[in-house]
């Protein structure tokens, strides 16, 4: 034996508790298909087909691989109108993971975020939180609120590397109570993590205080636990007070520091659909019930199937295992390595379910009125058939009172990884495609509306290229025509 080989490896990887049972073929566009298709979808992703998706991170949502558990609980789907088997296994688990005393099923997390805004929002309230998320923030407008951001400052800078950037910044929420009077502020909506900074966590002590001030007032606080068990696995690593605790502990204590929850359980909770309404107080969770037959459905089911409700419970007792967070966190951190390490700027510390590109730094010739990170998803898509999302400008939307565009310091292209789905060499696929991108950022143009929706409209803007290649605002256009402004979009290929 060689000398060298009598010393010790000390590096010890980990892997995916899990081998693959059944396989899903991917479908592989080529590059001038690929060209033709963007342009069919306004340079929107979201109105892709999958079909012409190779590699799909649009979203965590939804798109998660179950188990075979899982999928054995979908025949034991008690498909019954009333008082299905499954709500009450879905009940249990919530009450013992989640920790209330009330679960209300909703179609998905909207649905959940719909019945609680109104329910406690009046017009002119005013409801805080640790930045919006879009869904969210609408609902509290259509109950005539307005959101107040109270995010610490750092939670808007990318580059800024303190561990928890999702924390609400107290004097932020102390100024909004001094200035609207507690009566205004119905209550505070909490997220874990957050996702439009970048799938940021905030710490135990921060949830603490925020409760403590809460109570203080009489203010009720609200969870979007959506991503929570993430947030739990976030805690566990970077709060000593919580390294011995498993994320089952963690996500029960911060559960009871909240008055109740809103849910999408098409992330953390490891299903394709589904979502609740969680709370404590008895007269609030049977107004609730009332409210989600009008909206949802009765209130055993709320617009799930049986089924659905069984896969969820079952995915909810899967997500609170370290080794499934380990790998799950793992994957995103292991992609966002790949990309920074070739010098890409991307949102620091990565995320929970994400890697976000820093658009404006990534493509600084584009004013942000021409959607860098909207282009750059465009741009992503063509060279490699990776899809990717806009969280930025477009994302932001515009104030319903004054029509104006909002300003957003974040200008994010979003890498979002369905938990299980994929493997480390698509990883490194959807790396080398961005860290190419990178090379010839400065061949990608900017994008203008042709169709704007009202609300939400990054789900189903259209745009068309602007800048060198000029306007494609004849999406029936020619494919060599197409081939050809893609051409200076992305750089290469198609010319
Ligand atoms: N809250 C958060 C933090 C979310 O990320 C989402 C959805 C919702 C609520 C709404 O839940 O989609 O089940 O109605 N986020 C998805 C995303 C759409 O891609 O970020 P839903």
């Amino acid at each position: 034996m060689m000398k060298s080989e009598g010393k010790r490896r000390t590096r010890r990887s980990w892997a995916e508790p899990y081998k693959i049972k059944v396989v899903e073929r991917l479908n592989i566009k080529t590059r001038e298909q690929r060209e033709t298709a963007i342009a069919a979808a306004g340079f929107n992703t979201f109105l892709l087909p999958s079909e012409d998706v190779y590699i799909d991170l649009l979203t965590d949502s939804g798109a998660n691989a179950m188990s075979d558990r899982q999928w054995a609980g979908m025949m034991l789907g008690d498909e019954s109108y009333a008082g299905s088997d499954n709500y009450y296994h879905l009940e249990a688990a919530v009450r013992q993971y989640y920790g209330f005393s009330h679960m209300i099923p909703t179609h998905q997390g909207r649905g959940a975020e719909h019945i609680l805004s109104q329910l406690l929002i009046k017009p002119g309230d005013s409801v805080p939180g640790n930045m919006y998320f879009t869904t969210t923030r609408l609902h509290q407008e259509l109950a005539g609120g307005t959101f107040v951001d109270v995010i610490c400052d750092e939670a808007h800078v990318s580059e800024s590397d303190t561990p928890f950037k999702g924390n609400v910044d107290l004097d932020k929420l102390a100024r909004l109570i001094d200035d609207v009077g507690v009566s205004r502020i119905p209550y505070f909506c909490l997220h874990a993590t957050v996702n439009m900074s970048g799938g940021q966590p905030i710490a135990m002590a921060n949830v603490r205080e925020v409760s403590a001030l809460c109570r203080k007032h009489g203010i009720k606080l609200f969870l979007d636990a959506t991503r929570a068990v993430e947030n739990s696995y976030f805690i566990k690593l970077r709060e000593p007070e919580f390294e011995h605790k498993t994320i089952a502990q963690i996500l029960l204590e911060m559960c009871s520091l909240c008055d109740g929850c809103t849910m999408s359980g098409k992330k953390d909770c490891l299903v394709n659909i589904g979502g609740f309404l969680a709370l404590n107080d008895d007269d609030l969770a049977e107004r609730a019930r009332n409210l989600v037959v009008v909206f949802e459905g009765l209130h055993t089911y709320g617009g799930m199937a049986g089924r659905d409700m069984e896969a969820m419970a079952r995915g909810i007792e899967e997500s609170v295992s370290f080794e499934h967070m380990q790998a799950r966190i793992g994957q995103v951190e292991y992609l966002g390595q790949s990309i920074a390490e070739a010098g890409v700027p991307i949102v620091r510390p990565i995320g929970g379910h994400g890697v976000f590109v820093d658009a404006k730094k990534f493509l600084p010739h584009i004013k942000q009125e021409q959607f860098p990170a909207q282009a750059l998803a465009a741009a992503l898509y063509v060279d490699s058939g990776v899809r990717a999302m806009e969280r930025g400008a477009v994302s932001a939307g515009r104030d319903p009172k004054t029509g104006e565009n909002r300003p957003s310091r974040l200008e994010l292209l979003r890498l979002t990884l369905p938990r299980r789905v994929y493997t480390q060499a698509h990883m490194d696929v959807t790396a080398e495609s961005v860290i190419d991108l990178w090379d010839k950022r400065h061949l990608i143009h900017g994008l203008k509306f042709t169709y704007e929706p009202k609300m939400l409209r990054f789900f189903q803007a259209r745009f068309a290229p602007v800048g060198a290649a000029q306007v494609l605002d004849d999406v029936g256009a020619s494919t060599s025509d197409v081939k050809q402004r893609l051409g200076s979009l992305v750089g290469g290929g198609a010319d």
